[in-house]
């Protein structure tokens, strides 16, 4: 079970040291439930300073799938390790839809985190109107295999699927528990088809308007194995409301 906050472009880097401070002193790790907290990367050094070895892990929310080079204002894999980023959330919808990264760029920028060292956590999830035309298992699944496409992980621990759709995402609206539950199963079918066994372990989150109040039903399906967290990661009491939740099912 993984819980990950997602700060997305909020915080300066002393309001994020003061979020992370509150975070840190109200948590105590428990075995099975991993955290994570994925600040803006200005933030990053300053927030793995204050997390320490609290058992509370660092991610990026986004990295450039290029080694180095002439890439203005972009940030490279070796960067993110060496400020000790432990995740690296990749393909996540608002850079699909704002900033028009394909399949194929999602899966340059999930090798390269792996390359590094780090877990990418990979976002797929469908829109409103591709699941009202029936399409949610079609676009799932090429954005599963277009990330995935000629990856292998030797651990499940080395890789982490996000299932955000796309319309439960700063809405309010969650997916229903039934409906996070089947395409959680069907998207565990792809990792099993893909990766072979691995796949059955490999951590599956839900993202979506997750909050302390739908948390607990969430994450006690089967497939849910953890939660990618958005508006509720920015308010530390109910960050940790939702790490209780997963604590109580681990
Ligand atoms: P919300 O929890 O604010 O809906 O955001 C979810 C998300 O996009 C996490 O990556």
């Amino acid at each position: 079970m993984l819980i990950a906050g997602n700060w997305k472009m909020n915080k300066t880097r002393p309001e994020a040291v003061a979020l992370a401070e509150e975070i840190v002193s109200g948590y105590g790790p428990v075995a099975g439930v991993d955290v994570a907290i994925c600040p803006p990367a200005p933030c990053l050094d300053a927030v793995g300073a204050v997390v320490g070895n609290s058992g509370i892990k660092v991610g990026a929310q986004n990295v450039h799938a290029a080694e180095a080079g002439a890439y203005t204002g972009e940030v490279s894999a070796g960067m993110l390790r060496s400020v000790g980023c432990r995740y690296v959330i990749v393909g996540h919808s608002e850079r699909r839809q704002y900033f028009g990264e394909s399949d194929a760029d999602v899966n340059a920028k999930a090798r390269r985190t792996i390359e590094y060292g780090m877990v990418p956590i990979v976002c797929v999830g469908e829109h409103l109107e591709q699941r009202e035309s029936g399409k949610a298992e079609d676009v799932v699944r090429a954005q599963v295999l277009g990330a995935l496409d000629g990856i292998t992980v030797g651990d499940p621990t080395g890789l982490v699927i996000a299932y955000e759709p796309v319309w439960a995402i700063g809405t309010g609206v969650t997916a229903s528990p039934g409906q996070a539950q089947e395409m959680h199963a069907f998207i565990r079918q792809l990792l099993i088809g893909s990766l072979g066994d691995v796949g059955s372990g490999i951590d599956i989150l839900y993202g979506g308007s997750m909050k302390p109040n739908n948390a607990s039903e969430l994450l006690s399906q089967g497939d849910v194995n953890g939660g990618l967290i958005g508006g509720a990661s920015l308010d530390a009491a109910s960050f940790a409301a939702i790490i209780a939740a997963a604590v109580d099912l681990a």
